[in-house]
């Protein structure tokens, strides 16, 4: 990872408490284009993030992930396929705060995150209010949330907090491969999604928009 030098991994004292030198600076200093910036957190391997930069020149893409070793596979690919719109950040989700500003990020894909159904785990989960509310803080107004999971729990949980909050729905499917949408964007499928795929397991997919009027709250009350 240290030879590769599109993926950021910055220490803990960087980034724990304080913004890093990105922040903000993005556009300018890193992909050095105005172009919007889309991030999928937990990426692990990233097949998103290097099939979307691959499709999708105009835009740029950050996988973020803490697990370097899943990363390395990602940032890789994208080298050999001299993406330059495609990044890669070893840091914990839960710091991304210090990496980009207000407005700074345009859409955020979530790729088979740890559904974290516990009822204790709810702050853990990244499609909670504790994660959207960090998102809204560089989220565009307005800007889509995507969720791709093989838990119908956590689909209908994220679902709830959707209604809850009254968010604007742009897509919902309960069965995405039954459902034929035909959407290049949705085809692309992750280490984890051919495993559940393997499984027989339905796929489902929520998009949602996420304003930033008021602060999200918790279904579960
Ligand atoms: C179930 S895997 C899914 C990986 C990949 N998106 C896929 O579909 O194959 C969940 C990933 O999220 C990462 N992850 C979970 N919590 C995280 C956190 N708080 N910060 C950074 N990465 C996290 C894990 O390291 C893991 O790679």
């Amino acid at each position: 990872m240290k030879g590769f030098d599109h993926v950021i991994e910055p220490p803990f004292e960087e980034v724990f408490r304080q913004d890093h030198s990105l922040k903000g600076r993005w556009h300018s200093d890193w992909f050095r284009n105005s172009n919007p910036i889309v991030l999928e957190l937990g990426c692990g391997k990233g097949e998103y993030t290097v099939s979307m930069a691959e499709k999708y020149p105009e835009k740029n893409f950050v996988g973020i992930d803490i697990k370097g070793a899943r990363m390395w596979k990602g940032a890789r690919e994208s080298l050999q396929k001299n993406l330059a719109n495609a990044a890669f950040l070893r840091t914990r989700i839960e710091f991304t705060g210090s990496f980009f500003s207000a407005g700074e990020v345009d859409e955020i894909w979530l790729t088979f995150p740890d559904p974290q159904l516990k009822k204790k785990r709810e702050k853990k989960r990244l499609s909670g209010p504790l994660f959207l509310n960090l998102y809204r803080q560089y989220l565009k107004d307005g800007g889509i949330v995507h969720l791709k999971t093989d838990s119908r729990a956590l689909y209908d949980y994220s679902l709830s907090v959707v209604e809850a909050n009254s968010l604007p729905v742009v897509s919902s499917l309960t069965d995405l491969y039954g459902g034929l949408t035909g959407d290049p964007l949705l085809s692309i499928r992750t280490f984890y999604e051919e495993k559940f795929l393997s499984q027989g397991t339905p796929i489902t997919y929520l998009a949602f928009r996420l304003p930033h009027e008021k602060e999200i709250i918790s279904p579960e009350g």
